[in-house]
C-alpha cells in the first residue's frame, strides 16, 4: 500500500465540500490504490457541521480512508498536506460578478497562504476554487517563499468541461467522444474557450468539432454559454454550482497526479510565464501537458487567430485589474 496522500480541504462543510469529500475519499481523485487523510478546514461557526460531515465519512468506511482531522486553524488543518483544496469562500449571488467577491474573499487567502508556505509538505499542490479563483490564487501564491510558486493554481476545468457538454449535445455525441478543448483566462466572463484543437471521435482519428458544428454556433451560442454557465446555474438552482464545481476541482488534481488520459492537454490557471505574450504576475488559464506526476507544463507553440489573441490579452487585462483592486493583500 502507498504512504497515505494528505489532502487539505477549506470550507469543507459547504456545499461543494459535501459533493468533494466522498469521492476523494472513494479513490476517485488520487487512485484506486491510494489512501488519503483529510484534513479539513472550516469557520468556528460551521465546526458542527463539519463533525457531522466527518461522522458521516467515517460511516461509509471507505477503505481507502485512512484518518480525517478536523479543525478551524489553517496552521492545524494544513500541517504536512501534500494536496490543499481551497474552496472556502463566500459565493456570488445573482446580480453579482465573480470580482465582487474579491473584497470579501481576498482576505482569506492572505493567512491561507502563510499558514501553506508554513506547514504543508514541502512540494504542496495547491488548488483554488474559491471566486475569483485566479485572483485567490495570486493572493495565496504572494504568500510562498519555500513552496514553489508554479504549485499554486487555480480552477478552471469545469469551464472545460462545460465546452465539451455543450459540443457532445449539439454534435450528438457523448462527452467523452470530445477531445482537446480548452479554455484560455480567466475564470469570469471574459474566458476564452478555444475548439481549434477540439475533435469528437477521438485523438488523432476524431473530427475537428469545427468541421462537425457550424462556426455560427460556436462563435454565438457556445461562447456565451460556457462563459456565462455560471451566472446561469445561480438563476435556476439559487444556488451556485456544487457537485459539478466539486467534480471539476477532483479532476484537476486527478489529471495532475495521474496525467489527461486520451486528452492531450487540461485547462489549469497557473502562474504565467510569459507565454503566448501573457504577462507574468498572474494566474492565468492555459491548456498544460501533464509530463510526470505533479508536473505540468504550458503548451507551447499554438497558432493562435488575431481574434483569440485579442480576447486572450482582454482577460489578461481584466486580471491585472484585479490584482490591482488587492495590491494591498499580495
Ligand atoms: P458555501 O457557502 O456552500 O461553502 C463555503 C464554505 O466555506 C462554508 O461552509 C464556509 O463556512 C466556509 N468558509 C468561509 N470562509 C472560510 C475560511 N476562511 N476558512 C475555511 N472555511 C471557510 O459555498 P460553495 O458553494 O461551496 O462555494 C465555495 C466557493 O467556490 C465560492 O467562492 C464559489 O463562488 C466558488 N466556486 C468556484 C467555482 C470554480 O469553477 N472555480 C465553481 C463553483 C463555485
Ligand atoms: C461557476 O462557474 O459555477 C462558479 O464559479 C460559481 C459562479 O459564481 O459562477
Amino acid at each position: 500500500m502507498n504512504k497515505p496522500i494528505r489532502v487539505a480541504v477549506t470550507g469543507a462543510a459547504g456545499q461543494i465540500g459535501y459533493s468533494l469529500l466522498f469521492p476523494i475519499a472513494a479513490g476517485e481523485m488520487l487512485g484506486p490504490d491510494q489512501p488519503v487523510i483529510l484534513q479539513l478546514l472550516e469557520l468556528p461557526a460551521a465546526m458542527d457541521a463539519l463533525a457531522g460531515v466527518a461522522m458521516e465519512l467515517e460511516d461509509c468506511a471507505f477503505p481507502l480512508l485512512h484518518g480525517i482531522e478536523v479543525s478551524d486553524d489553517p496552521m492545524v488543518a494544513f500541517k504536512g498536506a501534500d494536496v490543499l483544496m481551497l474552496v472556502g469562500a463566500r459565493p456570488r449571488t445573482a446580480g453579482q460578478d465573480r470580482a465582487d467577491l474579491i473584497k470579501a474573499n481576498g482576505p482569506i487567502f492572505t493567512g491561507t497562504g502563510e499558514a501553506i508556505d508554513a506547514v504543508a509538505a514541502d512540494n504542496a499542490k495547491i488548488v483554488v476554487v474559491g471566486n475569483p479563483c485566479n485572483t485567490n490564487a495570486l493572493i495565496a501564491s504572494s504568500r510562498a517563499k519555500r513552496i514553489p510558486l508554479a504549485n499554486y493554481t487555480a480552477m478552471t476545468r469545469l469551464d472545460q468541461s462545460r465546452a465539451a457538454g455543450q459540443i457532445a449535445n449539439k454534435a450528438g455525441a457523448t462527452p467523452g467522444d470530445v477531445k482537446n478543448v480548452f479554455v484560455w483566462g480567466n475564470h469570469s466572463d471574459s474566458m476564452v474557450p478555444d475548439v481549434s484543437l477540439a475533435t469528437i471521435g477521438g485523438v488523432g482519428k476524431g473530427r475537428a468539432v469545427t468541421d462537425v458544428v457550424g462556426a455560427d454556433w460556436l462563435a454565438g451560442d457556445f461562447d456565451k454559454t460556457v462563459r456565462t454557465r455560471g451566472k446561469a446555474i445561480i438563476t435556476a438552482r439559487g444556488k451556485s454550482s456544487a457537485a459539478s464545481a466539486a467534480h471539476a476541482a477532483i479532476s484537476h488534481i486527478h489529471d495532475w497526479f495521474l496525467g489527461t488520459g486520451d486528452n492531450d492537454f487540461v485547462s489549469m490557471a497557473v502562474p504565467s510565464d510569459g507565454s503566448y505574450g501573457i504577462p507574468k504576475g498572474i494566474i492565468y488559464s492555459f491548456p498544460v501537458r501533464i509530463t510526470a506526476p505533479w508536473k505540468y507544463e504550458i503548451v507551447q507553440g499554438l497558432k493562435v487567430s488575431d481574434a483569440t489573441k485579442a480576447r486572450m490579452m482582454a482577460s489578461a487585462e481584466e486580471l491585472l485589474s484585479e490584482r490591482e483592486a488587492v495590491q494591498d493583500l499580495l
